[in-house]
């Protein structure tokens, strides 16, 4: 499976200076486009959860496909965690800082329940402000972290610093 995370990794499109300049961005639309791509990418994040997860929590946008392919895969609902503004009926907020700008995640209401232990899916650890917010939100509804699972983790932001205390586990790092 390694082998095959490495081959379709060729499929992830690196675009300069987006959304502003100086960001590399790593965009995985093509890969998840690709039919052998996606199937090796979730199989791959769902062979993360093996230390017992009870839901998966994907983080908006992209960790919505992963986590949701994720989740059936495992056999296990789907939590998205979102951007402000978005949810009808929200259990809690984080505001964070992004490599670029700030932004926050609202957890919905009513999806996880204290104790749950939740695979947190998203496409790319970065500064880990991120799924650092997504996991604070698990925590504060007394659910817990089972996992941190990513495609890609960017080394040099040093994101998994951040999240110290949580299992980080990454497809590939850059
Ligand atoms: C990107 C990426 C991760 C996050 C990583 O999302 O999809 O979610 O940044 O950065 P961090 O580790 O520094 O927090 P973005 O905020 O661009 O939103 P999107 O997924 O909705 O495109
Ligand atoms: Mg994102």
């Amino acid at each position: 499976l390694a082998e095959d995370v490495r081959r379709v990794s060729g499929l992830i499109r690196e675009v300069a200076d987006f959304p502003q300049a100086g960001v590399l961005f790593r965009d995985l639309s093509p890969l998840l486009a690709d039919a052998e791509g996606f199937r090796v990418v979730v199989d791959a994040m769902a062979l993360h959860a093996a230390e017992g997860t009870d839901v998966v929590v994907g983080i908006e946008s992209r960790g919505f496909l992963l986590g949701a392919a994720v989740a059936h895969k495992l056999g296990l609902g789907v939590v998205g965690v979102r951007k402000p503004g978005k949810l009808p009926a929200v259990a809690h907020r984080v505001d964070y800082d992004l490599e670029y700008g700030t932004a926050a995640l609202e957890l919905p209401e009513g999806t996880l329940a204290p104790g749950a232990r939740a695979l947190v899916v998203d496409d790319v650890l970065a500064t880990g402000g991120t799924v650092e917010a997504a996991c604070a939100l698990v925590e504060y509804v007394g659910a817990e972290v089972s996992v941190v699972s990513v495609v890609m983790e960017l080394a040099a932001l040093n994101g998994r610093d951040r999240l110290a205390g949580r299992k980080v586990r990454s497809l590939l790092t850059v």
